[in-house]
């Protein structure tokens, strides 16, 4: 293994989401769906890791794990939590949260839309209401106008293409519907929507306040796919897993173009509506053909038979190399800056996750080195936390926490990475003591 030298414009943190580590909010749509047993083990998402009590506690983890910068999303329904009903307590809490960030000199990206809505956005049909937009642009003004001040980076909404499959393919997100494609493209062209809204007022409110140097972009699930055999039909399949899961979205939120079947044309014009272009990546996913010859999208399986060191604990291979394949093609097509918004790997036993971050680690110095312009890295996740369905078994935090005492326990790849943070490479002896 060779030493690592890190450029200084990356900068490295972490990344959460609130739903899964803050606890005790009720009117969330995720609660609910945790009140219908719908997560596994009858898990609830009402304590997750309390970060909601103890975010001080956890600031102070950040700045002594030395992180530059930190992901994190703001809870609508916390906002929100009836609708046109604005919370002060949301408001001056997450102020306080992002203020005190700062001043442990950690820069933060927050995340307006992760997966998780208010209760009542949820009964009105959420993203499939053809209202949906307008309520997200309220939201958004009002946090923008709180947070405008302190905060110059956002990301507005966390993997739509992921969120619309879990959500109406899957049956894993609240409503759960299976296989339903038409509500699937209606969320698609509404969050498509969201984004480009979101794009422009944000930048609008921030330039109103005095601000020219606001980053907006968005956070997208790019999986690795490749093809299982060279037969045609398998080829047809990854080209349209690749346009509805990819393409589909990035022609409407990078470009403002909405293209079949969400829409034709550009509703708000042409142009560029993200500042950066935010990666979250974890897997290679192979494609295989349908048995249901009516079926063109085919099958999306991990690969099979593989050997326990190349899997983390969920069953996904590792897979590196996927990292640089999809970021440098995303890159060469867009030229915009990249942001590897999450990046992990779920490991109870902290035995692979040290390696997991050296090894993408080094695929981000190649890809610098190969002239991509990528400029942060934030890592999944600080804490561990509620894995949405699969409940908290799957451990992702570079930070245990017991979930009986909710203590916090820095792990090994935590203190790595924590060093990594620091000195902006890693050394023979890090290699010697960590891989
Ligand atoms: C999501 C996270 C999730 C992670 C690991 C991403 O799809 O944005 O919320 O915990 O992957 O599955």
């Amino acid at each position: 293994m060779k030493e690592l030298i890190l450029p200084k414009k990356i900068l490295l943190g972490c990344a959460t989401a609130a739903t899964q580590i803050e606890g005790g909010d009720k009117n969330s749509n995720w609660y609910h769906w945790s009140q219908k047993g719908k997560i596994a083990n009858n898990e609830s998402s009402i304590v997750a890791a309390d970060h909601y009590n103890r975010y001080v506690e956890d600031i102070n983890l950040m700045k002594e794990m030395n992180l530059e910068v930190y992901r994190m999303s703001i809870e609508w329904s916390r906002i929100e939590p009836k609708e046109g009903t604005w919370s002060q307590e949301g408001i001056l809490h997450y102020q306080d949260e992002i203020k005190k960030l700062i001043k442990a000199g950690i820069k933060p990206l927050v995340t307006l839309h992760h997966f998780s809505h208010p209760q009542w956005f949820e009964e009105i049909g959420a993203w499939t209401n053809r209202d949906s937009v307008n309520y997200f642009k309220r939201f958004v003004k009002k946090v923008v106008e709180t947070i405008g001040d302190y905060v110059s980076e956002y990301c507005t909404i966390n993997e739509p293409n992921v969120f619309v499959t879990d959500t109406y393919m899957d049956g894993k997100y609240p409503p759960g519907h299976n296989d339903d494609i038409v509500s699937y493209f209606k969320a698609a062209k509404n969050l498509i929507l969201a984004h480009l809204h979101a794009y422009q007022l944000i930048h609008k409110i921030r330039k109103k306040i005095g601000y020219d140097n606001t980053m907006v972009g968005f956070a997208h699930h790019l999986a690795y796919f490749e093809c299982k055999n060279s037969n045609p039909l398998t080829k047809l399949s990854k080209r349209l897993m690749d346009y509805s899961f990819h393409g589909l979205f990035f022609n409407g939120m990078v470009n403002g173009h909405l293209t079949f079947p969400v829409g034709f044309g550009y509703p708000i014009g042409k142009g560029i509506y993200c500042d950066f272009i935010g990666v979250n990546y974890y897997s290679r996913h192979i494609i295989h053909p349908s048995k249901n010859p009516a079926m063109l999208f085919g099958e999306v399986k991990v690969e099979e038979d593989l050997p326990d060191f190349r899997v983390n604990d969920l069953g996904w291979e590792l897979y590196p190399q996927g990292l640089y394949q999809v970021v440098k093609k995303t890159y060469d097509k867009y030229k915009l800056p990249i942001f590897i918004t999450e990046n992990g790997i779920p490991d109870a036993k902290d035995i692979k996750r040290s390696k997991f971050i050296y090894d993408h680690l080094a695929k981000i110095c190649k890809l610098i080195s190969d002239g991509v312009d990528v400029r942060r890295y934030y890592h999944w996740s600080l804490l561990d936390n509620l894995e949405w369905n699969d409940g908290y078994g799957p451990r992702f935090g570079l930070i245990e926490v017991d979930y009986d005492t909710l203590e916090r326990n820095i792990r090994k790849s935590g203190v790595f990475y924590s060093k990594i943070c620091k000195e902006k490479r890693v050394t023979k002896n890090m290699i010697e003591t960590y891989l």
